[in-house]
């Protein structure tokens, strides 16, 4: 009887009919000894695993953590019964009636017309409680509610707040919200919701702001939002949420952010934001993204900032970003991407930071950043660059910061700094350079920091460049007459493990120059017996470049010149 109870239980859909069980089983409790109820989980487990019945069932750990758990199941529905049989607390009409609500238990501020039961241990309403219907505020958050009954909130058409965060709630009734006409902020994160009913927010037309992360909401009824035209901000952040209907956004012309981020989306359909069309900020993080239709974005005109980190796209096309020019903030490090379209960020003149870090790019491809006037920083770290040519920054006048640490760089052509006049910060630490082309960094003049360090440097007459601009710029450092900049210079003096200025940057070799610090060592040092390379010193050439581009995939058959 139990196992069919349980197992009926389980697979029932419709509320009334559970609760029915629930009762039965409820009373079962109350006539029997545990014993006897445990022996009937015990056996209805077997039942509902094995195939074959055994007579003689054991109370094993196991079954007795599948007790807890039913337990806690039918203790839940005991609770949504209750929640749905009783109205849980009394509302008035009457204004006057602000002194009664204060007499509590909860806590009510008649000025305020606000009442608060924040963190009370509640695992009902408390029904003592007399809650005037004119209250703008409702707290009820940090409690252990897991149902609210379908007339909680009746005749509170002015309620402005509402506040239903961290406790159980499982199941919201479907007419919960429809008296709330002046509701503008209702939050329901961190609760236990699996899904929500196709009218949960109808008529709700002065909603501006919904929370509802940290839930277990899988997917979303279509046109969810329809009468809900007002509403400036929802957090859909931290659900299971793995597929979207077309027309779940629909409507929203007033979003100005849409947080998805930290759910299950492997895909968006095309059409999904085709109302949102004042969106600022769009979080789609942490999420399975592999690819986009290639028009996503095309309505988000007014769109500030993108968060894509962490997902699992492998390209930039041409189209993907074209429409979105209001854009400042592009953020799309811990990807797969490897492939960029030269044309990709045409379209976003108004981009300031770019954070690309973290994916397998190879290669930039030349004129990519031709539209980029705007941007300041620029955050190229941890990819497969192996090579940096004159140009590829063409466009980034304006640039400041530029990260281009844990990479594979091994050259960087003489002039590719050329286009940022601008540069303060540089970190090229972690690559594979064992030296710059002279007159590399001649073009930076406003460099504040650089970082050079975990790079096989190799310290013969060509890193002499390096040396010098770095003591050129240590020494005009050193010149500052404020106290606590000559104190930082000192600290250096002393101390190599300090980055700016290149200060961590040790030779690999040759010889007896290994483990040396590059900014230390000196002309004649450096080219000691090394006569044959003067000549080349003002003008330390790398043989010609032979590299192909296929496919956007760089294919390296490069050398580094030795003459
Ligand atoms: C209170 O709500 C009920 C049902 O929602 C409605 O019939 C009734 O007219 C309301 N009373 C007032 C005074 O608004
Ligand atoms: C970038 O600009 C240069 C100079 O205007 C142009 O020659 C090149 O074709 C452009 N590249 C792209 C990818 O648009
Ligand atoms: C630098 O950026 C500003 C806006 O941030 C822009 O007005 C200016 O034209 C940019 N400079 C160049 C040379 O593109
Ligand atoms: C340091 O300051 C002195 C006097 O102000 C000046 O003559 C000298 O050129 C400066 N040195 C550098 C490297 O800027
Ligand atoms: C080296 O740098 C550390 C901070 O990174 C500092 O605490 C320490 O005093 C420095 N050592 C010397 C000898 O300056």
């Amino acid at each position: 009887m139990m196992c069919c109870l349980v197992r009926t239980v389980r697979d029932m859909t419709d509320l009334s009919s559970k609760i029915y069980c629930v009762i039965v089983f409820l009373s079962l409790c109350k006539t029997n000894t545990y014993s006897f109820v445990s022996h009937m989980c015990t056996a209805s487990m077997r039942i509902s695993t094995d195939t074959e019945y055994s007579s003689t069932p054991a109370l094993s750990e196991e079954s007795m953590s599948i007790f807890e758990e039913m337990k806690n199941r039918l203790s839940s529905f005991e609770r949504r019964l209750r929640a749905v049989e009783y109205p849980v607390w009394r509302i008035s009409l009457k204004e006057e009636d602000w002194e009664i609500c204060a007499e509590g238990p909860c806590k009510c501020v008649p000025e305020m017309k606000s009442v608060s039961c924040w963190r009370y241990n509640l695992l009902d309403l408390p029904s003592t409680q007399l809650v005037p219907a004119d209250v703008l505020k409702l707290d009820l958050g940090s409690n252990r509610l897991s149902a609210l009954h379908r007339d909680t909130f009746k005749n509170m058409t002015q309620l402005h707040h509402l506040d239903l965060s961290s406790n159980l709630i499982e199941h919201l009734a479907p007419s919960l919200f429809l008296p709330l006409h002046g509701i503008a902020n209702v939050r329901l994160s961190n609760n236990l919701l699996k899904e929500m009913q196709r009218n949960q927010f109808y008529e709700l037309r002065n909603l501006r702001i919904l929370d509802l992360s940290s839930n277990k909401l899988r997917t979303l009824p279509e046109n969810l939002f329809l009468s809900n035209g007002h509403l400036v901000l929802l957090d859909l952040s931290s659900n299971r949420i793995s597929l979207l209907p077309p027309g779940t956004f629909h409507g929203l012309g007033n979003l100005d952010e849409l947080l998805l981020g930290e759910n299950r989306l492997a895909g968006l359909p095309v059409s999904i934001f085709r109302d949102t069309i004042n969106l600022k900020r769009l979080a789609l993080e942490e999420n399975r993204l592999k690819e986009l239709p290639n028009d996503i974005f095309k309505d988000l005109t007014s769109l500030k900032e993108l968060n894509m980190r962490n997902n699992r796209l492998t390209e930039l096309p041409k189209g993907l970003l074209l429409t979105l020019a209001q854009l400042e903030i592009l953020e799309i490090s811990s990807n797969r991407i490897s492939c960029i379209d030269a044309k990709a960020l045409h379209g976003m003149s108004a981009l300031r930071e770019l954070r690309i870090g973290h994916n397998h790019i190879k290669y930039l491809p030349p004129g990519l950043f031709n539209n980029s006037m705007s941007l300041k920083r620029l955050i190229l770290y941890g990819n497969r660059i192996e090579i940096l040519v004159r140009g590829v920054f063409r466009g980034l006048f304006n640039l400041t910061s530029l990260f281009l640490q844990s990479n594979r760089l091994r050259i960087l052509q003489s002039g590719v700094f050329e286009d940022t006049p601008n540069l303060r910060k540089l970190q090229l630490e972690s690559n594979d350079l064992s030296f710059l082309p002279a007159g590399s960094m001649d073009a930076i003049f406003t460099i504040q920091q650089v970082r050079l360090s975990q790079n096989p440097w190799h310290c013969d007459c060509r890193a002499s460049y390096v040396a010098s601009w770095l003591r050129k710029r240590f020494a005009s450092f050193a010149n500052l007459t404020n106290p606590l900049q000559i104190q930082r210079v000192l600290i250096m003096t002393g101390n190599w493990s300090i980055w700016e200025f290149g200060a961590g940057a040790t030779c690999r070799g040759p010889g007896i120059l290994g483990g040396q610090s590059l900014l230390r060592l000196t002309f004649h040092e450096l080219c000691e017996g090394q006569w044959a390379s003067m000549k080349g010193m003002k003008d330390v050439k790398l043989k010609p470049l032979k590299f192909s581009i296929e496919n956007g995939i760089l294919h390296n058959t490069y050398k580094i010149g030795d003459n």
